[in-house]
Formats: C-alpha cells, sequence, structure tokens
C-alpha cells in the first residue's frame, strides 16, 4: 500500500505509516505542489495526505482510479471537491478537535492585539518614535463590560467565547443551530446576524468555508458595525467580502481588524497592507509545534484506519 505526502508533515506521522506497512512518498520542495505533479504522483497511490493549499478538484479525483482516501490536515476542507470523491467511493477525513483550542488562542490573542494595539505599538517602538510617556500614546479599548459576537457556534467558537467570557464580556453569538448547553454554560444568547453586528464590540468569525458562507459578512451587514468595533477572522478570507472591510478600516468607520485568512490566498489585497488599524497574520490559526503534530499524527491514523479496516476516523463526505 502507498501513500503520497503533498509536503513534509512535523512531527512523525511518516514512521507511523511505515510501521503499519504503507509505503510513504513525500513532496519534498516547499512549494506547492503543482497540479500536474500531483496527478503525475497520484496515479497508483492507494491514499492522499493533502493540505488546505492543494486544490483537489474533479481533474485531480480523475487522475486517482485506486485511492481509497483524502486525507485532509486541516479541519476545513473547502479545498476538496467532497462530492465528486464521494461518487468515486473516495473516503475524504480531515482532523477535528485537536486544533480547537490553539485556534481559539490565536482569535483571543488577535482580539487583545486589536483591542490594545500591540503590532502598531511594536512598530512605533521599532521607528524609535517613543520619546516620552503620554496621556494619549496608542489608547484601545477595553474588553470588560463589552459585547462579543461570535459568528458560528461551533467548536472553536464556543472556546473563544469561554476564554472571552473570562474578561467579563457578554456573548451573543449567531449561528444556523441553537446551542443549549453553550447558552447554558456562558449564558450566551442567541440573536441574528444583523443584530450582532450592530451590537457588538468585539465580533469574531468561526464558521466553515462553503457555498453558503461566502461573503456571509458583506458590504450591507459590516456597515452595521459600531465605530469602535473590533472584527476577527480566524476561519476562511472569502467568508468576508475584503474590499468591504477595506473600505471600512479606511474610513476609520471601525476600530480595527485582525485577519489570519484572506479572500484570495496567499495573495494579499495590497490595501491591506497600507491600513494602520488592522493585524495581518499569516494563517497561523492551529501553528504550534504541538498541534501541527496532532493533525499530521490524526491524518496519518485516518488513512490507516480506512486502508487496514475499511472505516475512517473523521469523515467528512
Ligand atoms: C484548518 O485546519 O482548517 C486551519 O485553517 C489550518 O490552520
Amino acid at each position: 500500500m502507498k501513500v503520497f505526502i503533498t509536503q513534509k508533515l512535523p512531527g512523525n506521522c511518516e514512521s507511523l505509516l511505515m510501521k503499519k506497512g504503507i509505503v510513504t512518498e513525500t513532496y519534498k520542495s516547499d512549494d506547492i505542489i503543482s497540479k500536474s505533479y500531483l496527478i503525475k504522483k497520484i496515479k497508483n497511490v492507494d491514499a492522499l495526505i493533502c493540505l488546505l493549499t492543494n486544490k483537489i478538484d474533479k481533474e485531480v479525483i480523475d487522475n486517482m482510479s485506486s485511492c481509497k482516501v483524502i486525507s485532509n490536515v486541516a479541519v476545513g476542507f473547502n479545498n476538496i471537491d467532497i462530492e465528486y470523491a464521494k461518487l468515486k467511493k473516495i473516503v475524504v477525513t480531515n482532523t477535528p478537535g485537536i486544533l480547537t483550542d490553539t485556534t481559539a488562542d490565536l482569535a483571543v490573542s488577535l482580539i487583545l492585539a486589536c483591542a490594545r494595539r500591540i503590532a502598531e505599538s511594536d512598530q512605533f517602538m521599532r521607528a524609535r518614535k517613543f520619546k516620552k510617556w503620554m496621556p494619549q500614546l496608542m489608547l484601545g479599548l477595553d474588553l470588560k463590560g463589552k459585547t462579543v459576537g461570535i459568528i458560528g457556534a461551533g467548536r472553536i467558537g464556543q472556546e473563544v467565547a469561554a476564554r472571552l467570557k473570562s474578561f467579563k464580556t457578554k456573548i451573543i453569538y449567531s449561528s444556523i443551530t441553537r446551542k443549549l448547553d453553550f447558552e447554558k454554560n456562558l449564558g450566551s444568547i442567541k440573536v441574528s446576524l444583523n443584530y450582532l453586528m450592530r451590537n457588538s464590540d468585539y465580533i469574531t468569525v468561526h464558521v466553515p468555508f462553503n457555498k453558503s458562507t461566502f461573503h456571509l459578512l458583506n458590504k450591507q451587514n459590516l456597515t452595521l458595525m459600531k465605530k469602535d468595533a473590533v472584527i476577527v477572522n480566524t476561519s476562511r478570507g472569502e467568508v468576508i467580502e475584503e474590499t468591504a472591510l477595506i473600505e471600512l478600516l479606511k474610513n476609520k468607520k471601525i476600530f480595527a481588524a485582525g485577519l489570519d485568512v484572506y479572500e484570495n490566498e496567499p495573495n494579499i489585497n495590497p490595501e491591506l497592507l497600507k491600513l494602520k488599524n488592522i493585524i495581518l497574520l499569516p494563517h497561523i490559526g492551529s501553528a504550534t509545534i504541538e498541534t501541527r503534530s496532532k493533525m499530521s499524527f490524526l491524518a496519518a491514523k485516518n488513512v490507516i484506519s480506512v486502508l487496514k479496516n475499511g472505516k475512517a476516523i473523521n469523515p467528512v463526505n
């Protein structure tokens, strides 16, 4: 049995696969593998371990005739045509749960960094502009007593809320379904998306990207935000209409934004780079040594489980 891995992964997932008698081949370069080379490499494999940067579309799937499982090293799987894979009897798996706390930590870091202008202050220091303490220097915003709006109250959204609750905030959320435990545990209240946009001081986005969440936050509802609101996105860039957000930030219609993901990732709209009231991160939501190793390990375990037992641990299709 053979598995192809589209990039060198942290941790020891290759040795785990080899111990189970599965031959591994890993694309050695740090560049994203080209579609044509990927197609060449997956012709006779039993499994593929891939990343969110690999687009696994119909054409790729049509070239993996012996493949039984596509194991994505991510919780999101919008890079894979899961319906077509299902049609071709290929199981698609993801790595849920293990990156929840790590991603929640980053969302909270972004909220605090935006509220207290951490990145801007750091740049100020490096530019040797700090001459004296001043009563109006780098004034930010408090969290205590403020309203936090959680868009998408899944695992990550709920963990972000739990962390922010300890800052004595009020939690409101928008979600397709009511989350009764979440309401009971944190006193959170389910509201409409427009209500959330209008009434939150801090907004944090945690919905998966799919057809129904493309530009979920758009010109219409982004303009409802308070003048001193902060918005943070650690889910997928396509969920926010980026040009509308840029306009708001440019015209100081909101206080700040923190982005870990982008609409045309990895291409960054140059307008974003000109703004001071934004923090930009290179999609590092799950990027800790511990979590990335666990993600690779779980991706390998999903492959082993399908190839040896015919059943995935974390199927998504
Ligand atoms: C995911 O797992 O979907 C994350 O975005 C990876 O960091």
